[in-house]
């Protein structure tokens, strides 16, 4: 069992209040901007809005001109290679800001840095870089900033195994009507492929009334589609007092009034419960929408990932799935090319998903993470092989979500419209509850609304339709 999570102090807060002012005060008059640059998952998108927070609090204002800014932010994100070769990317590009002017103040957060080999790497190949931290100190960086302004000592920070959780930092959020809530960090789980519980430490959830006031201050300033966050949201509650479960957390948020859809972002199958597939079948808020990271259809294979599920396992969820919850739409991760992954075992994971028939699906190629256990098996797959079971499977996919499209043409369905089409003047696109998109035109705006909308057409990736 895991010792009950630490919550930032009050008094620590308070430290941070003071830096928030010397900066305000410092920069003053100045009109300085910041920009921040977001890579890898909805998680850090959220980490994101509360970067941004912070900066606005401390008086710069917000830019979409990287060239511009007198504070650049880079959250990055370390699940596979091209991630981090991304993240080196646009780091190495500041470089010119810093030559430009020699006051700009950069800082690199997220999974990257949380890896030693990269904090290392940062200190020694980009001297431009004042401060870098991984995902646990994010409340702490009016410190770093007023430290970078001051010309001080560059700060590493070296994050521990169970980092705190700050409530109280402020939020600014991308949309008006879309809204991500993490409810808990980091992972328990050691995925044999995976970096995320080296780099974002263990499991610690927030308290039901945070999570719950956050979500009722949503729902008040005309939220409609709200994400729960977190590696694997079905052990919420587990490190909290008196244990509550994410179908306790559902059925509260659940019973707050209002019309909005709540999401989950991610379930481990192997503890997806019935009391939470119960909890979402009885609650007309939760989306009809489940995704479960299948991962691999091969129970070898799946033995060797440390899912601690096998075929069968996952098959009896989703069968419980479908049969409690009429029409839900399905979406998972698969990753292909684990090392010792043999063709019998991809055709074991075509067959799963030949049978679910999800929605859609994400595909991801094995890229070996170093410190995993994965890294070092025998039996690595060649590119070559890993791109070709990557088509084969997407091809395979695409068959099967132009056919699950098609079957929704006539029918009418509930979307919440998320804006105008980039190529059409008069075209919008939106949303289903099951996240597909749907265009439709309109000489009405009815961004960030609910309508009804009857579908004509669809493709493999989209619906169409009318009001
Ligand atoms: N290589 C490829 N895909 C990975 N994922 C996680 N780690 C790796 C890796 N090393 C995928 C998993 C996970 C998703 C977020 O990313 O499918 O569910
Ligand atoms: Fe990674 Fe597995 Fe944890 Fe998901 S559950 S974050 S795949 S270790």
């Amino acid at each position: 069992m895991n010792d009950n999570t630490n919550f930032v102090t009050p008094h620590e807060m308070a430290i941070q209040a003071e830096y928030t002012q010397k900066v305000r005060e410092m920069i003053k008059d100045k009109e300085l901007k910041t920009f921040v640059y977001t890579l890898g998952c909805q998680q850090n998108e959220a980490d994101s809005e509360r970067i941004r927070g912070i900066f606005l609090s401390m008086g710069y204002t917000l830019t979409d001109d990287e060239t511009v800014a007198d504070l650049i932010m880079v959250n990055t994100c370390a699940i596979r290679e091209h991630a981090e070769k991304r993240a080196l990317s646009v780091i190495g590009r500041y470089k010119h800001n810093k030559a430009r002017n020699p006051n700009t103040v950069i800082g690199v957060c997220g999974c990257m840095p949380a890896q030693e080999h990269r904090a290392e790497q940062l200190k020694h190949s980009y001297h431009y870089v004042d401060f870098v931290f991984g995902t646990g100190s994010l409340h702490k960086i009016p410190e770093y900033v007023y430290n970078a302004l001051n010309k001080g000592k560059r700060i590493f920070v070296k994050e521990n195994e169970k980092p705190s959780i700050a409530e109280g930092v402020p939020v600014v959020r991308e949309s008006g009507f879309k809204a991500w809530v993490s409810i808990m960090y980091g992972c328990n789980n050691f995925c044999t492929y995976c970096i995320v519980p080296y780099v974002r430490g263990r499991e610690r959830s927030r308290k039901i009334e945070d999570v719950l006031n956050e979500v009722r201050e949503l729902v008040k300033d005309g939220y409609k589609d709200i994400t729960l966050l977190g590696q694997n949201v079905n052990s919420y509650g587990k490190d909290l007092e008196g244990k509550p479960t994410i179908a306790d957390l559902l059925k509260e948020i659940s019973k707050i009034e209002g019309d909005f859809w709540i999401h989950l972002m991610t379930s481990h199958p192997k503890d997806a419960s019935s009391e939470l597939i119960d909890a979402i079948s009885k609650s007309n808020k939760i989306a009809n929408h489940f995704h479960l990271p299948l991962q691999s259809g091969s129970d070898n294979v799946l033995k060797r990932m440390n899912r601690h599920y096998d075929k069968e396992k996952y098959l009896s969820i989703v069968k419980e799935l479908k049969e409690k919850n009429e029409g839900i739409v399905f979406t998972t991760d698969i990753i292909v090319g684990f090392p010792g992954e043999s063709d019998e075992d991809f055709e074991k994971t075509i067959d799963i998903v030949k049978s679910v028939e999800y929605d859609s699906i994400y595909t991801f190629q094995f890229s070996p993470r170093k410190g995993t256990v994965a890294y070092s098996m025998e039996n690595q797959i060649s590119d070559d092989v890993k791109k070709a079971r990557f088509e084969r499977l997407n091809d395979v996919q695409n068959e099967i979500s132009k056919a699950k499209n098609e079957a929704m043409i006539g029918k009418t369905v509930k979307v919440l419209v998320e804006g105008k089409s980039k190529n059409n003047e008069n075209i919008y696109s939106s949303r289903t509850e099951g996240n597909k998109i749907v265009h439709f035109e309109s000489d009405k705006d009815y961004t960030g609304q609910f309508i009804n909308i009857k579908i004509i057409r669809a493709d493999t990736f989209a619906l169409y339709g009318e009001i």
